[in-house]
């Protein structure tokens, strides 16, 4: 089975090429991936599978009817939207959209779950269970997930596999990763709010401005000093607003980041600890706060034997030198992580590296990927969903 999914990979790979570029060209911002949709649509329909539209809201899926008795249904989930960044690669299939540009590689994700369902049709003969494709929108504000599964995508799912872009992994090889692959990632808001004065007595005073920056420093400085450093944390004031001139003493300013973890145990308790700092640090500068912290997403937990899966299937796909076995997961975030409170599942980074180029990170307006990684992500995924078939466990 192998050697036919390679062939066809293979002889699909100037099409799939094709298919990258044109949703390269035409990226479309979270929730706003109305043509994307209708693209995806229109190619998993011409070959036959059964597609559902306007699945949370501009999301999708697509089902392929294997041929057997195997009742259990295996979901591959990938994400189409792009970033508010303007492209500044050159290349000729540059975003035609101003200001939005496919800096994730969500493009190459589309384009990978496409050609692996593209391959399996052909050989749904020998697949004995169904394979639900998810095309998913907006996993950069981090709701799309949320929106498929409040729309039934996982209803009738027994597992589910995934994948995301790595530049600092060579085109042709993937990273597979026990465990953690993701940080959770939540929103902290913080208001200080002190006493306006004039700018030559601020002892009349309480200095939003000041005892902001000290709430800003004492948080960094607390990390080292109270959490594990083998438990990290990483906590990213990102936004202040305050303050009205240069000779007014500010009453009010605002802080808004975001907090990333990858154990659970310390997410739970990072709040509180939060709360703890700002509070302290106002009550001794004489100024009060508000704070909002929000849990928005959990951490990536790759399910053992879905892991053990991919890794095997990978390396049958691709050879023992193209799998690496990730020794840290990323502090960045990923929404994939919803879909895992309600059914087992894994995701795997697929490399998009070149050899001998320097690549820049994700989120880059000169972000770019070598093609190759195409067939890598698709034999990857289309041997995967074999073999999971031949299993029994999940
Ligand atoms: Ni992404």
């Amino acid at each position: 089975m192998l050697t036919e999914i390679k062939q066809i990979a293979e002889e699909l790979m100037p099409r799939l090429k094709e298919i990258r570029r044109h949703l390269h060209s035409h990226p479309e911002l979270s929730g706003q991936e109305h043509l994307t949709a209708i693209f995806v649509a229109g190619v998993l329909s011409s070959y036959e599978l059964h597609v559902q539209e306007n699945v949370g809201k501009t999301g999708l899926f697509g089902e392929l009817q294997g041929q057997g008795t195997d009742s259990r249904q295996l979901a591959i989930r990938v994400d189409m939207d792009a970033l508010p960044i303007h492209e500044q690669t050159g290349l000729e299939f540059a975003s035609k959209v101003p200001g939005v540009m496919h800096a994730c590689g969500h493009d190459v994700h589309t384009t990978v779950g496409l050609g692996t369902a593209m391959v399996l049709s052909h050989l749904k003969e020998q697949i004995p269970g169904n394979v639900r494709f998810i095309f998913q929108p907006a996993e950069e504000i981090g709701q799309g997930a949320m929106w498929m599964i409040k729309n039934k995508a996982l209803e009738n799912v027994s597992a589910i596999l995934s994948l995301h872009v790595f530049p600092t992994i060579p085109a042709g090889s993937v990273g597979i990763r026990y465990g953690s692959l993701t940080a959770s990632l939540d929103s902290v808001e913080i208001t200080i709010i002190g006493q306006a004065a004039d700018a030559g007595n601020p002892k009349q005073g309480v200095d939003a401005i000041w005892v902001a920056s000290q709430v800003i420093i004492s948080l960094q400085q607390a990390i080292s000093r109270m959490q594990d450093p083998q438990r990290p944390v990483v906590l990213t004031i990102g936004k202040i607003r305050g303050g009205y001139n240069s000779n007014t003493i500010a009453d009010r300013v605002k802080l808004v980041g975001t907090a990333r973890t990858l154990h659970p145990e310390v997410r739970a308790r990072l709040a509180e600890w939060v709360e703890q700092v700002v509070a302290g640090v106002c009550h001794a500068y004489g100024a009060e706060y508000e704070l909002h912290y929000h849990h928005s997403m959990p951490s990536v937990v790759n399910y053992p034997e879905l892991t053990q899966l991919l890794e095997r299937a990978a390396t049958e796909a691709l050879g023992n030198d193209y799998v690496q076995v990730l020794p840290d997961p990323s502090l960045g975030s990923e929404d994939f992580a919803e879909y895992l409170n309600y059914v087992p599942g894994a995701m795997f980074r697929l490399g998009v590296g070149y050899k001998d180029k320097y690549n820049y990170p994700l989120h880059h307006p000169k972000f770019d990927v070598d093609e190759t990684s195409i067939l890598a992500g698709v034999m990857t995924l289309a041997y995967s969903v074999c073999q999971y078939f031949q299993g029994k466990h999940i």
